[in-house]
């Protein structure tokens, strides 16, 4: 009997997940909040869910160690994720990919720095726009880099805008919508139909009762 191993990141992206997943007749045997465990069994006999760090989804994906995964769209815009189809939008996790910057900043002379964990699509965007850019590469809080004098504005992910403000930064450019997709091994997507078609539906269903 074949498995499918589905990758999750821990935090939003578990939480939103596991409504959806729960309609498709999959829910965890264990609390992963409580468990140091990585790789998780669930009502489903042939499904298992790993819990990974959000950037490590499409690698795994790619790579066909997982056959299905749920990741964001700038975590996939980031990484390339050519490798892998993207069949379903599941509309959690919305957010926008933003440019933003210190509450009047005076123009600034020469090239701007840029901090942010996403270093291709910045440099993609400002390459798009015809302008040279030093990218500073940073793991987190990326809010805090203009208010130490790191860098001139920062790539992140907005939602409320509650961080920008508290900071003292604000919205600048809006770079791209943002919501979490549901990836698929180009592989397994063929091999593993049997599973992968039936829970694709069921997510779909599952996705079209939460938008109402
Ligand atoms: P890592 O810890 O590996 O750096 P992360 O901190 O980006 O990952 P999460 O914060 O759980 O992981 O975010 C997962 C995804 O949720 C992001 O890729 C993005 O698409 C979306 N997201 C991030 N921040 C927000 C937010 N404040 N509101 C809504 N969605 C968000
Ligand atoms: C994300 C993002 C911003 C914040 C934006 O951080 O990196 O800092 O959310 O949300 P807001 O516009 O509603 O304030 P997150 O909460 O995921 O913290 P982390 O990246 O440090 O895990």
């Amino acid at each position: 009997m074949s498995q499918l191993i589905i990758a999750l990141s821990k935090g939003r992206i578990l939480k939103d997940t596991l409504p959806l997943l729960k309609v498709a007749g999959i829910e965890l045997l264990e609390d992963p909040e409580k468990s140091r465990k990585l790789i998780f069994p669930t009502t489903h006999p042939q499904v298992q869910i790993v819990i990974i760090r959000a950037t490590d989804v499409p690698t795994y994906v790619e790579n066909g160690a997982a056959d299905v995964g749920v990741a964001g769209k700038d975590v996939l815009m980031e990484h390339g994720a050519s490798g892998v189809y993207e069949p379903l939008d599941l509309n959690i996790a919305k957010c926008r990919l933003m440019v933003a910057g210190k509450v009047n900043a005076p123009a600034v002379h020469g090239r701007l720095r840029i901090a942010t964990k996403f270093v291709n699509l910045a440099k993609q965007y400002y390459a798009e726009k015809g302008e040279q850019v030093e990218v500073i590469k940073l793991y987190g809080s990326m809010e805090l880099a203009p208010l130490m004098g790191l860098a001139d504005r920062i790539v992140d992910v907005v939602d409320t805008g509650k961080t920008l403000v508290e900071n003292g930064l604000e919205p600048l450019e809006l770079i791209a919508h943002i919501s979490s997709r549901l990836i698929v091994n180009k592989a397994s997507f063929k091999r593993k139909a049997d599973l992968i078609q039936p829970l694709l539906q069921q997510l779909s269903h599952a996705v079209e009762q939460s938008r109402v």
